[in-house]
Protein backbone atom coordinates (compact mmCIF):
# COMPACT_ATOMS: atom_id res chain seq x y z
CA UNK A 1 0.00 0.00 0.00
CA UNK A 2 2.61 2.47 -1.04
CA UNK A 3 0.35 5.64 -0.64
CA UNK A 4 0.35 5.17 3.09
CA UNK A 5 4.45 4.83 2.97
CA UNK A 6 4.25 8.41 1.58
CA UNK A 7 1.66 10.03 4.08
CA UNK A 8 3.33 8.43 6.73
CA UNK A 9 6.51 10.78 7.75
CA UNK A 10 3.35 13.73 7.35
CA UNK A 11 1.71 12.32 10.12
CA UNK A 12 1.86 14.28 12.42
CA UNK A 13 0.50 17.52 10.03
CA UNK A 14 -2.26 15.56 9.52
CA UNK A 15 -2.99 15.05 12.90
CA UNK A 16 -2.92 18.82 12.97
CA UNK A 17 -5.20 19.38 10.08
CA UNK A 18 -7.70 16.38 11.62
CA UNK A 19 -7.99 18.39 14.51
CA UNK A 20 -8.85 21.35 12.39
CA UNK A 21 -11.64 19.00 10.38
CA UNK A 22 -12.61 18.13 14.10
CA UNK A 23 -12.89 21.60 14.82
CA UNK A 24 -15.75 21.75 12.09
CA UNK A 25 -17.23 18.55 12.58
CA UNK A 26 -19.06 20.86 15.92
CA UNK A 27 -22.31 22.42 14.03
CA UNK A 28 -21.14 24.97 12.23
CA UNK A 29 -23.51 28.05 11.18
CA UNK A 30 -24.02 28.80 7.50
CA UNK A 31 -21.52 31.19 6.26
CA UNK A 32 -18.64 29.57 6.00
CA UNK A 33 -16.48 28.59 3.37
CA UNK A 34 -17.42 25.86 1.06
CA UNK A 35 -14.74 23.74 2.37
CA UNK A 36 -15.99 24.24 6.13
CA UNK A 37 -19.51 23.94 5.23
CA UNK A 38 -19.25 21.39 2.69
CA UNK A 39 -17.23 19.31 5.99
CA UNK A 40 -19.61 19.93 8.28
CA UNK A 41 -23.01 19.09 6.05
CA UNK A 42 -21.09 16.01 5.00
CA UNK A 43 -18.90 14.47 7.34
CA UNK A 44 -20.16 13.59 10.98
CA UNK A 45 -17.43 12.97 13.79
CA UNK A 46 -18.85 9.67 14.09
CA UNK A 47 -17.90 9.27 10.59
CA UNK A 48 -14.58 10.50 10.24
CA UNK A 49 -13.83 8.66 13.99
CA UNK A 50 -14.20 5.29 11.75
CA UNK A 51 -12.40 6.69 8.78
CA UNK A 52 -9.03 7.71 11.72
CA UNK A 53 -9.89 4.27 13.03
CA UNK A 54 -9.73 2.57 9.77
CA UNK A 55 -6.46 5.07 8.65
CA UNK A 56 -4.74 3.56 11.89
CA UNK A 57 -5.42 0.19 11.17
CA UNK A 58 -4.52 0.30 7.31
CA UNK A 59 -1.03 1.80 8.70
CA UNK A 60 -0.24 -0.61 10.94
CA UNK A 61 -1.04 1.66 14.52
CA UNK A 62 -2.03 -1.33 15.65
CA UNK A 63 -2.28 -0.27 19.53
CA UNK A 64 -3.31 3.14 18.67
CA UNK A 65 -6.15 2.09 16.91
CA UNK A 66 -7.24 0.01 19.54
CA UNK A 67 -7.09 2.90 21.69
CA UNK A 68 -8.76 4.91 19.51
CA UNK A 69 -11.88 2.64 19.17
CA UNK A 70 -12.02 2.30 23.19
CA UNK A 71 -12.07 5.59 23.72
CA UNK A 72 -14.64 6.96 20.50
CA UNK A 73 -16.80 3.77 19.99
CA UNK A 74 -16.15 4.59 16.36
CA UNK A 75 -16.78 0.74 15.63
CA UNK A 76 -20.83 2.01 16.31
CA UNK A 77 -20.88 2.88 12.68
CA UNK A 78 -19.97 -0.33 11.26
CA UNK A 79 -23.13 -2.30 12.14
CA UNK A 80 -24.49 -4.60 9.30
CA UNK A 81 -27.17 -2.47 7.91
CA UNK A 82 -24.92 0.49 6.84
CA UNK A 83 -23.80 0.37 3.58
CA UNK A 84 -21.77 2.91 3.43
CA UNK A 85 -18.94 0.97 5.12
CA UNK A 86 -18.66 -2.10 2.38
CA UNK A 87 -18.23 1.42 -0.06
CA UNK A 88 -15.19 2.22 1.95
CA UNK A 89 -12.30 1.47 -0.18
CA UNK A 90 -8.65 1.12 1.75
CA UNK A 91 -7.10 4.60 2.15
CA UNK A 92 -9.90 6.55 2.19
CA UNK A 93 -9.50 8.75 4.37
CA UNK A 94 -5.66 9.80 2.90
CA UNK A 95 -7.64 9.93 -0.52
CA UNK A 96 -10.07 12.80 1.15
CA UNK A 97 -7.38 14.33 3.11
CA UNK A 98 -5.34 14.89 -0.05
CA UNK A 99 -8.51 15.93 -2.17
CA UNK A 100 -9.30 18.50 1.01
CA UNK A 101 -5.91 20.12 0.59
CA UNK A 102 -6.22 20.61 -3.08
CA UNK A 103 -9.84 21.92 -2.48
CA UNK A 104 -8.44 24.23 0.26
CA UNK A 105 -5.87 25.76 -2.49
CA UNK A 106 -7.75 26.20 -5.46
CA UNK A 107 -9.92 28.44 -2.96
CA UNK A 108 -7.34 30.66 -3.11
CA UNK A 109 -6.72 32.54 -6.63
CA UNK A 110 -4.18 29.40 -7.17
CA UNK A 111 -1.30 30.35 -9.73
CA UNK A 112 0.99 31.95 -7.31
CA UNK A 113 0.11 29.64 -4.34
CA UNK A 114 1.22 26.28 -6.68
CA UNK A 115 5.00 26.95 -5.40
CA UNK A 116 3.07 26.03 -2.14
CA UNK A 117 1.67 22.79 -2.40
CA UNK A 118 2.16 21.17 0.98
CA UNK A 119 -0.22 20.12 3.72
CA UNK A 120 0.81 23.33 6.38
CA UNK A 121 0.22 25.56 3.38
CA UNK A 122 -3.11 24.40 3.04
CA UNK A 123 -3.65 24.39 6.52
CA UNK A 124 -2.45 28.22 6.95
CA UNK A 125 -4.84 29.14 3.95
CA UNK A 126 -7.91 27.45 5.27
CA UNK A 127 -7.56 28.83 8.86
CA UNK A 128 -7.39 32.21 7.76
CA UNK A 129 -10.18 31.29 5.54
CA UNK A 130 -12.05 30.47 8.76
CA UNK A 131 -10.86 33.66 10.59
CA UNK A 132 -12.37 35.19 7.88
CA UNK A 133 -15.48 33.26 8.04
CA UNK A 134 -15.70 33.75 12.13
CA UNK A 135 -15.38 37.60 11.47
CA UNK A 136 -17.93 37.63 8.91
CA UNK A 137 -20.39 35.54 11.04
CA UNK A 138 -20.05 38.04 14.36
CA UNK A 139 -21.48 41.28 12.09
CA UNK A 140 -24.65 39.12 10.89
CA UNK A 141 -25.43 36.81 14.30
CA UNK A 142 -28.78 38.12 15.78
CA UNK A 143 -27.42 39.68 18.92
CA UNK A 144 -27.59 37.37 21.95
CA UNK A 145 -29.50 38.74 24.78
CA UNK A 146 -27.94 37.08 27.67
CA UNK A 147 -24.11 35.71 27.87
CA UNK A 148 -24.08 32.08 28.27
CA UNK A 149 -21.60 30.33 30.68
CA UNK A 150 -20.30 29.43 26.89
CA UNK A 151 -16.42 30.26 26.31
CA UNK A 152 -15.38 33.55 25.04
CA UNK A 153 -16.19 34.00 21.31
CA UNK A 154 -12.98 34.68 19.59
CA UNK A 155 -9.83 35.59 20.80
CA UNK A 156 -8.45 37.63 17.74
CA UNK A 157 -9.99 41.60 17.71
CA UNK A 158 -11.59 42.63 15.28
CA UNK A 159 -10.35 44.91 12.26
CA UNK A 160 -13.08 47.67 12.84
CA UNK A 161 -12.61 48.72 9.15
CA UNK A 162 -13.00 45.23 7.59
CA UNK A 163 -16.09 44.86 9.74
CA UNK A 164 -18.32 47.82 8.95
CA UNK A 165 -16.96 47.41 4.76
CA UNK A 166 -18.57 44.01 4.35
CA UNK A 167 -20.97 44.47 7.01
CA UNK A 168 -23.24 46.60 5.84
CA UNK A 169 -25.23 44.76 3.25
CA UNK A 170 -25.62 42.03 5.97
CA UNK A 171 -27.76 43.99 8.64
CA UNK A 172 -30.79 42.48 9.37
CA UNK A 173 -33.73 44.48 9.36
CA UNK A 174 -34.14 45.84 13.03
CA UNK A 175 -37.52 43.38 14.50
CA UNK A 176 -39.45 45.84 16.47
CA UNK A 177 -40.81 46.95 12.92
CA UNK A 178 -41.69 43.18 11.66
CA UNK A 179 -45.29 43.78 11.03
CA UNK A 180 -47.82 41.22 11.93
CA UNK A 181 -51.20 40.70 12.57
CA UNK A 182 -53.29 38.13 14.84
CA UNK A 183 -55.98 36.56 13.17
CA UNK A 184 -59.04 34.80 14.75
CA UNK A 185 -59.08 31.34 13.50
CA UNK A 186 -63.10 30.26 12.78
CA UNK A 187 -64.92 27.20 11.34
CA UNK A 188 -62.29 24.24 12.15
CA UNK A 189 -63.92 20.76 11.14
CA UNK A 190 -65.39 19.28 14.44
CA UNK A 191 -65.05 15.59 15.29
CA UNK A 192 -65.86 14.00 18.43
CA UNK A 193 -64.18 14.60 21.64
CA UNK A 194 -60.95 13.30 22.05
CA UNK A 195 -58.01 12.82 24.49
CA UNK A 196 -54.79 11.42 21.92
CA UNK A 197 -54.65 12.01 18.15
CA UNK A 198 -52.57 11.23 15.25
CA UNK A 199 -52.03 11.98 12.07
CA UNK A 200 -51.18 9.93 9.29
CA UNK A 201 -46.81 10.56 8.59
CA UNK A 202 -48.16 11.89 4.71
CA UNK A 203 -51.57 12.04 3.90
CA UNK A 204 -54.40 14.32 5.24
CA UNK A 205 -55.87 11.41 7.57
CA UNK A 206 -56.09 11.55 11.13
CA UNK A 207 -56.81 9.04 14.22
CA UNK A 208 -58.64 10.05 17.48
CA UNK A 209 -58.40 8.50 20.55
CA UNK A 210 -62.14 9.05 22.51
CA UNK A 211 -62.60 8.45 26.07
CA UNK A 212 -64.60 5.07 25.84
CA UNK A 213 -63.68 1.72 23.65
CA UNK A 214 -63.30 3.66 20.07
CA UNK A 215 -60.92 5.50 18.54
CA UNK A 216 -62.23 6.61 14.75
CA UNK A 217 -59.76 7.40 11.66
CA UNK A 218 -61.11 10.57 9.41
CA UNK A 219 -59.89 11.23 5.93
CA UNK A 220 -59.98 15.13 5.32
CA UNK A 221 -60.74 16.75 1.69
CA UNK A 222 -61.14 20.17 1.24
CA UNK A 223 -64.90 20.75 2.16
CA UNK A 224 -63.80 19.02 5.66
CA UNK A 225 -63.89 15.10 6.81
CA UNK A 226 -64.51 13.15 3.54
CA UNK A 227 -64.93 9.42 5.01
CA UNK A 228 -64.53 8.15 8.79
CA UNK A 229 -63.76 4.52 10.39
CA UNK A 230 -64.71 3.45 13.42
CA UNK A 231 -62.06 1.33 15.33
CA UNK A 232 -63.82 -0.63 18.01
CA UNK A 233 -61.63 -1.89 21.18
CA UNK A 234 -63.29 -4.88 23.36
CA UNK A 235 -64.92 -3.90 27.65
CA UNK A 236 -62.02 -4.80 30.25
CA UNK A 237 -62.97 -6.94 32.23
CA UNK A 238 -62.56 -6.65 35.99
CA UNK A 239 -64.51 -9.48 37.53
CA UNK A 240 -68.38 -8.78 36.10
CA UNK A 241 -67.97 -5.09 36.03
CA UNK A 242 -66.38 -3.81 32.90
CA UNK A 243 -63.75 -0.61 33.33
CA UNK A 244 -64.11 2.51 31.63
CA UNK A 245 -61.45 1.79 28.64
CA UNK A 246 -60.02 5.43 27.25
CA UNK A 247 -57.98 5.01 24.19
CA UNK A 248 -54.98 6.85 25.19
CA UNK A 249 -52.99 6.59 22.81
CA UNK A 250 -52.58 6.44 19.13
CA UNK A 251 -50.28 6.21 16.55
CA UNK A 252 -49.01 5.96 13.17
CA UNK A 253 -45.84 3.67 12.32
CA UNK A 254 -43.85 6.10 10.57
CA UNK A 255 -44.56 4.37 6.86
CA UNK A 256 -48.05 5.23 7.74
CA UNK A 257 -49.08 1.82 6.62
CA UNK A 258 -50.81 1.24 10.54
CA UNK A 259 -52.22 2.98 13.23
CA UNK A 260 -51.93 1.06 16.62
CA UNK A 261 -54.49 2.22 19.69
CA UNK A 262 -54.21 1.40 23.43
CA UNK A 263 -56.52 2.07 26.36
CA UNK A 264 -55.89 1.72 30.36
CA UNK A 265 -54.76 -2.56 29.79
CA UNK A 266 -51.84 -1.95 27.15
CA UNK A 267 -52.81 -3.69 24.78
CA UNK A 268 -51.75 -3.22 21.80
CA UNK A 269 -53.89 -2.98 18.91
CA UNK A 270 -52.66 -2.47 14.93
CA UNK A 271 -55.24 -1.28 12.56
CA UNK A 272 -54.85 -0.49 9.34
CA UNK A 273 -55.58 2.94 7.34
CA UNK A 274 -59.19 1.57 6.35
CA UNK A 275 -59.90 0.63 9.13
CA UNK A 276 -59.32 -3.39 9.49
CA UNK A 277 -57.94 -5.20 12.69
CA UNK A 278 -54.22 -6.58 11.47
CA UNK A 279 -52.73 -7.30 14.52
CA UNK A 280 -53.11 -7.34 18.65
CA UNK A 281 -50.16 -7.79 20.83
CA UNK A 282 -50.16 -7.96 24.29
CA UNK A 283 -47.82 -6.19 26.64
CA UNK A 284 -48.77 -8.31 29.39
CA UNK A 285 -45.27 -8.82 31.51
CA UNK A 286 -43.72 -12.12 31.63
CA UNK A 287 -43.08 -11.92 34.88
CA UNK A 288 -46.39 -11.45 36.81
CA UNK A 289 -48.78 -11.29 34.12
CA UNK A 290 -50.16 -7.44 34.43
CA UNK A 291 -50.58 -4.78 32.24
CA UNK A 292 -50.62 -1.20 32.98
CA UNK A 293 -51.84 1.57 30.22
CA UNK A 294 -48.68 3.25 28.30
CA UNK A 295 -47.28 6.23 28.64
CA UNK A 296 -45.90 5.97 25.15
CA UNK A 297 -44.95 4.08 22.41
CA UNK A 298 -42.03 5.37 20.14
CA UNK A 299 -41.24 4.29 16.98
CA UNK A 300 -37.49 4.65 15.49
CA UNK A 301 -37.14 6.59 12.21
CA UNK A 302 -37.54 3.70 9.65
CA UNK A 303 -40.45 2.11 11.71
CA UNK A 304 -38.74 -0.96 12.27
CA UNK A 305 -38.06 -0.71 15.91
CA UNK A 306 -40.38 0.88 18.21
CA UNK A 307 -40.97 0.61 22.05
CA UNK A 308 -43.43 0.96 24.61
CA UNK A 309 -43.16 1.96 28.52
CA UNK A 310 -46.11 1.52 30.58
CA UNK A 311 -47.36 3.06 33.89
CA UNK A 312 -45.46 0.81 36.34
CA UNK A 313 -41.98 2.18 34.11
CA UNK A 314 -41.60 -0.96 32.49
CA UNK A 315 -39.81 -0.48 28.88
CA UNK A 316 -40.39 -3.12 25.78
CA UNK A 317 -39.02 -3.73 22.59
CA UNK A 318 -41.04 -4.24 19.60
CA UNK A 319 -40.69 -5.16 16.17
CA UNK A 320 -42.40 -1.93 13.99
CA UNK A 321 -43.20 -3.72 11.16
CA UNK A 322 -44.88 -7.18 13.07
CA UNK A 323 -45.54 -5.47 16.42
CA UNK A 324 -44.38 -9.09 17.77
CA UNK A 325 -42.10 -8.57 21.36
CA UNK A 326 -38.66 -8.64 21.34
CA UNK A 327 -37.46 -7.74 24.76
CA UNK A 328 -38.18 -6.26 28.32
CA UNK A 329 -36.14 -3.84 30.10
CA UNK A 330 -37.32 -3.38 33.76
CA UNK A 331 -34.98 -0.49 35.48
CA UNK A 332 -32.43 -1.98 37.88
CA UNK A 333 -32.52 1.09 39.99
CA UNK A 334 -36.33 1.61 40.11
CA UNK A 335 -37.60 4.93 42.26
CA UNK A 336 -40.55 6.55 42.21
CA UNK A 337 -40.36 8.30 39.22
CA UNK A 338 -42.36 7.86 35.46
CA UNK A 339 -39.31 6.53 33.10
CA UNK A 340 -39.10 8.44 29.78
CA UNK A 341 -37.33 7.82 26.89
CA UNK A 342 -36.03 8.56 23.26
CA UNK A 343 -34.54 7.41 20.37
CA UNK A 344 -31.42 8.12 19.50
CA UNK A 345 -30.67 6.50 15.83
CA UNK A 346 -31.89 3.30 14.80
CA UNK A 347 -30.84 1.10 17.32
CA UNK A 348 -30.20 3.39 20.10
CA UNK A 349 -32.33 5.01 22.43
CA UNK A 350 -32.27 6.85 26.06
CA UNK A 351 -34.39 6.09 29.16
CA UNK A 352 -34.28 7.72 32.38
CA UNK A 353 -34.02 5.73 35.45
CA UNK A 354 -35.10 6.18 38.76
CA UNK A 355 -31.80 7.25 40.31
CA UNK A 356 -32.57 9.94 38.37
CA UNK A 357 -29.59 9.39 35.35
CA UNK A 358 -29.95 8.75 31.59
CA UNK A 359 -29.46 4.92 29.94
CA UNK A 360 -28.27 4.56 26.88
CA UNK A 361 -28.99 1.40 25.31
CA UNK A 362 -28.41 -0.43 21.79
CA UNK A 363 -30.32 -2.94 20.08
CA UNK A 364 -27.52 -5.64 19.12
CA UNK A 365 -28.15 -8.77 16.66
CA UNK A 366 -26.90 -11.86 19.10
CA UNK A 367 -26.61 -14.43 16.11
CA UNK A 368 -29.24 -15.13 13.98
CA UNK A 369 -31.27 -11.88 12.31
CA UNK A 370 -34.18 -12.55 14.92
CA UNK A 371 -32.24 -12.98 17.90
CA UNK A 372 -31.92 -8.99 18.59
CA UNK A 373 -30.81 -7.90 22.34
CA UNK A 374 -30.83 -4.43 24.30
CA UNK A 375 -27.52 -3.99 26.15
CA UNK A 376 -26.91 -0.65 28.11
CA UNK A 377 -23.85 0.83 26.66
CA UNK A 378 -23.45 3.90 28.58
CA UNK A 379 -24.97 6.04 31.25
CA UNK A 380 -24.66 10.22 31.67
CA UNK A 381 -25.36 11.65 35.23
CA UNK A 382 -28.82 12.80 34.94
CA UNK A 383 -30.14 15.76 37.21
CA UNK A 384 -30.87 15.57 40.79
CA UNK A 385 -34.72 15.60 40.62
CA UNK A 386 -36.80 13.07 38.47
CA UNK A 387 -36.15 13.78 34.81
CA UNK A 388 -39.58 13.96 32.84
CA UNK A 389 -38.54 14.49 29.25
CA UNK A 390 -36.10 13.72 27.08
CA UNK A 391 -35.30 14.87 23.21
CA UNK A 392 -32.99 14.42 20.69
CA UNK A 393 -32.18 16.57 17.94
CA UNK A 394 -30.90 13.89 15.09
CA UNK A 395 -29.14 17.58 13.16
CA UNK A 396 -26.89 18.11 16.15
CA UNK A 397 -26.80 15.37 17.91
CA UNK A 398 -27.69 16.70 21.00
CA UNK A 399 -29.98 15.12 23.84
CA UNK A 400 -31.60 17.38 26.01
CA UNK A 401 -32.81 16.45 29.52
CA UNK A 402 -35.48 18.22 31.62
CA UNK A 403 -36.51 17.73 35.19
CA UNK A 404 -39.99 19.62 36.43
CA UNK A 405 -39.22 19.35 40.57
CA UNK A 406 -36.17 22.03 39.87
CA UNK A 407 -36.72 23.25 35.93
CA UNK A 408 -33.41 22.39 35.43
CA UNK A 409 -32.78 21.70 31.42
CA UNK A 410 -29.46 20.04 30.61
CA UNK A 411 -28.23 19.09 27.38
CA UNK A 412 -25.77 16.12 26.34
CA UNK A 413 -23.36 16.47 23.60
CA UNK A 414 -22.37 12.80 22.44
CA UNK A 415 -19.17 14.11 20.83
CA UNK A 416 -17.86 16.31 24.07
CA UNK A 417 -16.19 14.72 27.13
CA UNK A 418 -17.70 17.32 29.34
CA UNK A 419 -20.38 17.90 31.37
CA UNK A 420 -23.43 18.84 30.11
CA UNK A 421 -24.48 22.53 28.92
CA UNK A 422 -27.14 23.19 31.75
CA UNK A 423 -30.15 25.81 31.21
CA UNK A 424 -32.59 27.72 32.94
CA UNK A 425 -30.29 28.18 36.17
CA UNK A 426 -32.72 29.88 38.59
CA UNK A 427 -30.43 30.91 41.09
CA UNK A 428 -28.35 32.90 38.11
CA UNK A 429 -31.64 34.59 37.11
CA UNK A 430 -31.12 37.77 34.87
CA UNK A 431 -33.36 40.40 35.21
CA UNK A 432 -36.07 40.61 32.51
CA UNK A 433 -35.35 37.42 31.36
CA UNK A 434 -38.21 34.76 31.72
CA UNK A 435 -36.87 31.66 33.47
CA UNK A 436 -39.38 29.08 34.22
CA UNK A 437 -40.50 28.37 37.52
CA UNK A 438 -43.46 26.68 36.92
CA UNK A 439 -43.70 23.24 35.41
CA UNK A 440 -42.18 22.74 32.02
CA UNK A 441 -44.97 21.24 29.64
CA UNK A 442 -42.94 21.55 26.42
CA UNK A 443 -39.61 21.01 25.47
CA UNK A 444 -38.95 21.16 21.52
CA UNK A 445 -35.99 21.38 19.38
CA UNK A 446 -37.38 23.44 16.26
CA UNK A 447 -35.87 21.44 13.95
CA UNK A 448 -36.15 23.86 10.19
CA UNK A 449 -35.69 22.34 6.88
CA UNK A 450 -32.13 23.89 5.62
CA UNK A 451 -30.90 24.06 9.23
CA UNK A 452 -27.93 22.40 9.47
CA UNK A 453 -27.10 23.26 13.08
CA UNK A 454 -30.15 22.16 14.71
CA UNK A 455 -29.30 23.83 18.12
CA UNK A 456 -32.25 25.93 18.85
CA UNK A 457 -34.21 24.05 21.82
CA UNK A 458 -37.82 25.95 22.84
CA UNK A 459 -38.71 25.44 26.38
CA UNK A 460 -42.40 26.87 27.86
CA UNK A 461 -43.48 26.77 30.85
CA UNK A 462 -46.90 26.47 32.09
CA UNK A 463 -47.71 29.99 33.42
CA UNK A 464 -46.46 31.20 30.03
CA UNK A 465 -42.63 31.23 29.50
CA UNK A 466 -41.11 30.74 26.08
CA UNK A 467 -37.64 30.21 25.88
CA UNK A 468 -35.07 29.71 22.82
CA UNK A 469 -32.08 28.54 23.89
CA UNK A 470 -28.68 28.41 21.92
CA UNK A 471 -28.28 24.75 23.12
CA UNK A 472 -24.26 25.08 22.46
CA UNK A 473 -23.44 28.15 23.90
CA UNK A 474 -26.49 28.57 26.51
CA UNK A 475 -27.54 31.67 25.13
CA UNK A 476 -31.16 32.90 25.27
CA UNK A 477 -31.99 33.60 22.04
CA UNK A 478 -35.69 34.81 22.59
CA UNK A 479 -37.15 34.87 26.06
CA UNK A 480 -41.05 36.23 26.49
CA UNK A 481 -43.95 35.68 28.18
CA UNK A 482 -47.61 34.94 26.11
CA UNK A 483 -49.21 35.97 28.68
CA UNK A 484 -47.95 39.35 29.56
CA UNK A 485 -47.38 41.60 26.77
CA UNK A 486 -49.84 43.38 25.17
CA UNK A 487 -47.81 44.22 22.22
CA UNK A 488 -47.46 40.19 21.50
CA UNK A 489 -50.90 40.62 19.88
CA UNK A 490 -52.08 42.89 16.98
CA UNK A 491 -54.99 42.35 16.98
CA UNK A 492 -57.21 44.07 13.42
CA UNK A 493 -59.73 44.58 15.17
CA UNK A 494 -60.09 45.94 18.52
CA UNK A 495 -62.47 42.99 19.88
CA UNK A 496 -59.94 40.64 21.39
CA UNK A 497 -58.50 43.17 24.81
CA UNK A 498 -59.78 40.76 27.12
CA UNK A 499 -57.51 38.15 25.83
CA UNK A 500 -54.31 40.43 26.96
CA UNK A 501 -54.86 40.72 30.41
CA UNK A 502 -56.05 37.07 31.41
CA UNK A 503 -52.87 35.22 33.90
CA UNK A 504 -54.05 31.42 32.27
CA UNK A 505 -52.26 28.45 31.92
CA UNK A 506 -50.65 26.30 29.18
CA UNK A 507 -51.69 23.03 29.03
CA UNK A 508 -50.30 21.36 25.39
CA UNK A 509 -48.11 22.42 22.93
CA UNK A 510 -46.98 21.94 19.91
CA UNK A 511 -44.27 22.83 17.06
CA UNK A 512 -45.58 22.90 13.31
CA UNK A 513 -42.78 20.39 11.15
CA UNK A 514 -41.28 23.33 9.54
CA UNK A 515 -40.27 24.46 12.93
CA UNK A 516 -41.96 28.11 12.59
CA UNK A 517 -44.66 28.00 14.78
CA UNK A 518 -45.56 27.35 18.14
CA UNK A 519 -49.31 26.10 19.10
CA UNK A 520 -50.55 26.63 22.53
CA UNK A 521 -53.21 25.42 24.41
CA UNK A 522 -54.59 27.04 27.36
CA UNK A 523 -56.73 26.22 30.19
CA UNK A 524 -59.29 28.16 29.13
CA UNK A 525 -59.43 26.12 25.76
CA UNK A 526 -58.23 28.74 23.32
CA UNK A 527 -55.54 27.77 21.05
CA UNK A 528 -52.85 30.58 19.81
CA UNK A 529 -50.01 29.95 17.20
CA UNK A 530 -47.04 31.90 17.91
CA UNK A 531 -44.46 33.18 15.43
CA UNK A 532 -40.87 31.42 17.05
CA UNK A 533 -38.65 32.05 13.77
CA UNK A 534 -35.83 33.23 15.71
CA UNK A 535 -34.13 35.52 13.33
CA UNK A 536 -37.19 37.63 13.45
CA UNK A 537 -36.66 38.54 16.89
CA UNK A 538 -33.18 40.32 16.68
CA UNK A 539 -32.63 42.97 19.04
CA UNK A 540 -36.17 42.75 20.38
CA UNK A 541 -37.06 42.05 24.49
CA UNK A 542 -39.97 40.75 25.87
CA UNK A 543 -42.15 40.03 22.39
CA UNK A 544 -43.29 37.07 21.08
CA UNK A 545 -46.28 37.14 18.27
CA UNK A 546 -49.12 36.02 18.36
CA UNK A 547 -49.73 35.31 14.66
CA UNK A 548 -53.44 33.76 15.34
CA UNK A 549 -56.36 32.91 17.73
CA UNK A 550 -58.93 30.25 17.98
CA UNK A 551 -61.41 31.02 20.62
CA UNK A 552 -62.40 28.39 22.21
CA UNK A 553 -66.01 27.19 21.28
CA UNK A 554 -67.20 25.93 24.59
CA UNK A 555 -65.95 27.68 28.06
CA UNK A 556 -66.40 24.49 29.71
CA UNK A 557 -64.05 22.49 27.15
CA UNK A 558 -60.40 21.21 28.13
CA UNK A 559 -57.90 20.62 26.03
CA UNK A 560 -55.93 17.69 26.00
CA UNK A 561 -53.39 17.42 22.89
CA UNK A 562 -52.28 19.96 20.03
CA UNK A 563 -51.15 18.05 17.13
CA UNK A 564 -49.81 19.38 13.94
CA UNK A 565 -50.65 17.25 10.42
CA UNK A 566 -47.29 16.17 8.31
CA UNK A 567 -47.22 19.51 6.14
CA UNK A 568 -47.88 22.26 8.78
CA UNK A 569 -51.77 22.60 7.09
CA UNK A 570 -53.51 21.28 9.79
CA UNK A 571 -53.80 21.73 13.72
CA UNK A 572 -55.89 19.65 15.91
CA UNK A 573 -57.03 20.40 19.28
CA UNK A 574 -58.01 17.25 21.05
CA UNK A 575 -60.89 18.72 23.40
CA UNK A 576 -62.80 16.59 26.43
CA UNK A 577 -66.42 18.41 26.84
CA UNK A 578 -67.03 19.30 23.38
CA UNK A 579 -66.24 18.41 19.86
CA UNK A 580 -62.17 18.46 19.23
CA UNK A 581 -61.12 21.10 16.38
CA UNK A 582 -59.50 20.53 13.01
CA UNK A 583 -57.92 24.15 12.11
CA UNK A 584 -56.50 25.10 9.10
CA UNK A 585 -53.13 26.65 8.89
CA UNK A 586 -51.73 28.87 5.58
CA UNK A 587 -49.11 30.49 6.80
CA UNK A 588 -45.49 28.52 5.81
C1 LIG B 1 -22.39 40.48 27.68
O1 LIG B 1 -21.12 40.67 27.09
C2 LIG B 1 -20.84 41.99 26.74
C3 LIG B 1 -19.53 42.03 25.98
O2 LIG B 1 -18.71 40.94 26.34
C4 LIG B 1 -20.82 42.85 28.01
O3 LIG B 1 -20.57 44.20 27.67
C5 LIG B 1 -22.17 42.76 28.70
O4 LIG B 1 -22.15 43.45 29.91
C6 LIG B 1 -22.53 41.30 28.96
N1 LIG B 1 -23.89 41.22 29.46
C7 LIG B 1 -24.25 40.43 30.47
C8 LIG B 1 -25.70 40.44 30.81
O5 LIG B 1 -23.45 39.72 31.07
C1 LIG C 1 -65.56 15.76 0.38
O1 LIG C 1 -66.19 14.59 0.85
C2 LIG C 1 -67.59 14.71 1.04
C3 LIG C 1 -68.11 13.45 1.69
O2 LIG C 1 -67.65 12.32 1.02
C4 LIG C 1 -68.25 14.99 -0.32
O3 LIG C 1 -69.65 15.15 -0.15
C5 LIG C 1 -67.64 16.24 -0.89
O4 LIG C 1 -68.15 16.47 -2.19
C6 LIG C 1 -66.13 16.15 -0.98
N1 LIG C 1 -65.58 17.42 -1.38
C7 LIG C 1 -64.67 17.56 -2.31
C8 LIG C 1 -64.22 18.93 -2.63
O5 LIG C 1 -64.21 16.61 -2.89
C1 LIG D 1 -48.90 -2.32 37.03
O1 LIG D 1 -49.93 -1.34 37.08
C2 LIG D 1 -51.22 -1.87 37.29
C3 LIG D 1 -52.20 -0.75 37.18
O2 LIG D 1 -51.71 0.44 37.68
C4 LIG D 1 -51.25 -2.57 38.64
O3 LIG D 1 -52.52 -3.14 38.85
C5 LIG D 1 -50.19 -3.65 38.67
O4 LIG D 1 -50.12 -4.25 39.93
C6 LIG D 1 -48.82 -3.09 38.32
N1 LIG D 1 -47.87 -4.14 38.20
C7 LIG D 1 -46.65 -4.08 38.72
C8 LIG D 1 -45.77 -5.23 38.46
O5 LIG D 1 -46.28 -3.13 39.40
C1 LIG E 1 -60.20 32.93 25.22
O1 LIG E 1 -60.84 33.59 24.16
C2 LIG E 1 -61.98 34.35 24.53
C3 LIG E 1 -62.59 34.90 23.27
O2 LIG E 1 -61.68 35.61 22.53
C4 LIG E 1 -61.57 35.46 25.49
O3 LIG E 1 -62.72 36.19 25.91
C5 LIG E 1 -60.89 34.84 26.69
O4 LIG E 1 -60.40 35.84 27.54
C6 LIG E 1 -59.73 33.96 26.24
N1 LIG E 1 -59.15 33.30 27.39
C7 LIG E 1 -57.89 33.45 27.71
C8 LIG E 1 -57.44 32.72 28.93
O5 LIG E 1 -57.11 34.12 27.08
Amino acid sequence: MVHFLILQPLSESLLLWLALVYRCSSPLPETQTPLLSLLSMSLTSVELNYLVWRYLQESGFELAAYAFERNSKCLDYAHPLNRAVDMLQPGCLPNLVQKGILYALLEESVVDKLKALTLVEAVLSDQKAQEEARVKLQQTEPKKILNGSAPAETEGSVDSNSASADGDEMDVEETQDISFSTSILSSPVRCLPSLVAAWHPSTAVIALGSNDLTAVIHALNSSGIAESVTLNHPPVLDGETSLPNPISMVSWDPQGTMVVTSGINGELRAWSPDGRLKNVANSMSDLDHTAGALNSLLWNHRGLLAFTIDVNNTFRLWDGTTLSFIQEVRDTEPGPADICGCWLGDKKFALSTGKNTIKIYSVGLSGNAEDMTVVCVGQLGGHSNPITNLCFSATSRLLASLSDTDYSIKVWNSQSSQDALELNIVAEKVPDLHYHTSPVIGLHWLNRPGDVQGIELLSISMDGAVNIWDAFTGDLLVSANVFQNPDNFAFETEQEPELLTKNSLIFATAISPNGKFLAIGDDSGNVSIWDVLVSRYVNTKDLLRCVAVFPTPDKEAGICELVWDHSGKYLTACYQGTESAILEWLQT
